[in-house]
């Protein structure tokens, strides 16, 4: 067995598929999580995959003598990624003391906490959000950092900032920022996926409930920006390809490989993908016709950004593998699965 990882918000989206992942790469897992936006049955999917049932604590992160107490009962976690955040751009909007509160409280325990537990390396979720509109296509890490355009985004730049001064002040534990593009799908079994409170914000919620009818129309949001076919460009990511991302990471700082004490990496295809094109590659991969219509322009959506994944295509040794079509049929099969289940 490898080191010991513990993985906050591992019952979410993103920390269920990379729980699986670190597990088949013979990592022993604790998943942490206060299930505000997930639901103790993922534990029961991840289970279903690898056949191991990682340890779960739930707890609230923001209760820093919880979290001391887990470190205490799981002795020797060599790493952490931390996924645990509120992550709703317009509810942040509405209730930014929320989010300043649950994403910056939540990361200030934990480098409070790791040196006193011998912790010696972090995996930040952070988010391609904080380039704003690039200068430059496709975006590199170099790239500036632009005002954030919510108190969400803000949350991802402060906790970035704040991991980096923290280590370049001499805390014990190297670190690497994930800078996301737009994860989606699921992972092929159909035993976890993306599971939305409520009206789904993000596209492909959108069109996998319109698609199977708990929505009526998807509703594309502008077709009057500067692109070829009108709608906004984004890069989507497969979400086991990105889950992979961070066994690479926690593999190159407990490795001792890390090149500086913090490393920022892309992580996206390279590819930008339009809305409409978007909709029309689900069609063809699932057989299944959408309904929508073209509707206002979204506030706050900039008109396109894909990444420059160079750096952790060469560096991180890690790369998209996962088709677009692939993606949207895991998507579409994750769907199924939660109607099977009568969940949706
Ligand atoms: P998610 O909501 O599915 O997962 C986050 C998990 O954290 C949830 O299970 C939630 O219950 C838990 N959580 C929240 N606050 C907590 C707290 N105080 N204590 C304990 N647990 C808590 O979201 P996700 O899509 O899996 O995103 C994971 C991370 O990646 C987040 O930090 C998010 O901001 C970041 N990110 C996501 C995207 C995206 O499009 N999904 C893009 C860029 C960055
Ligand atoms: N869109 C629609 N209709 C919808 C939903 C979305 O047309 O019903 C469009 C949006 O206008 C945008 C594109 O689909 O052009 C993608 O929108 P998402 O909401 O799925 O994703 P965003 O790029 O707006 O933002 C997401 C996350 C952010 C994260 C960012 C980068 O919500 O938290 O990806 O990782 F910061």
């Amino acid at each position: 067995m490898k080191a010991k990882i513990l993985v906050t918000g591992g019952a979410g989206y993103i920390g269920s598929h990379t729980t699986v992942e670190l597990q088949k790469a013979g990592y022993d897992v604790v998943v942490l999580d206060n299930l505000s936006n997930s639901n103790a049955d993922v534990i029961d999917g991840i289970e279903r995959i690898t056949g191991i049932r990682p340890a779960f604590e739930k707890i609230d992160m923001q209760d820093k003598e919880a979290l001391r107490n887990l470190f205490e009962k799981h002795k020797g976690i060599k790493g952490v990624i931390n996924f645990a955040a509120s992550k709703a751009v317009g509810e942040s909007v509405k209730k930014p003391l929320l989010y300043y509160r649950n994403n910056l409280v939540t990361m200030l325990n934990l480098l409070d906490l790791m040196p006193q537990y011998g912790v010696e390396a972090l995996v930040f979720s952070s988010s391609c959000t904080v380039y704003g509109q690039p200068d430059i296509l496709p975006v590199d890490e170099s790239a500036p950092i632009k005002p954030a355009l919510s108190p969400y985004g803000n949350t991802k730049q402060i906790c970035e900032e704040i991991i980096t001064d923290t280590i370049h002040a001499g805390a014990p534990f190297k670190s690497i920022l994930l800078r996301y593009f737009n994860p989606i799908g699921a992972h092929p079994s159909a035993e976890i996926g993306e599971l939305p409170l409520g009206t789904p914000q993000n596209l492909l919620p959108y069109i996998t409930q319109t698609a199977i009818g708990v929505r009526e129309e998807l509703s594309v949001f502008g077709d009057d920006y500067d692109t070829p076919d009108g709608s906004c460009i984004r890069d989507y990511i497969n979400v086991v390809d990105l889950a992979q991302a961070h066994v690479k990471a926690i593999e190159r700082m407990l490795g001792n490989k890390s090149e500086e004490p913090v490393e920022i990496f892309n992580l996206g295809t390279g590819k930008g993908v339009s809305v409409l094109e978007l909709i029309h590659t689900f069609e063809e991969a699932t057989g299944v016709k959408l309904r929508y219509k073209i509707a206002g322009r979204r506030e706050g959506d900039i008109t396109q950004v894909w990444a420059d994944p160079q750096k952790a295509n060469t560096v991180l040794g890690w790369k998209a593998e996962t088709s677009l079509a692939d993606t949207l049929k895991s998507a579409w099969n994750w769907q199924l699965h939660l109607r099977e289940k009568g969940i949706m």
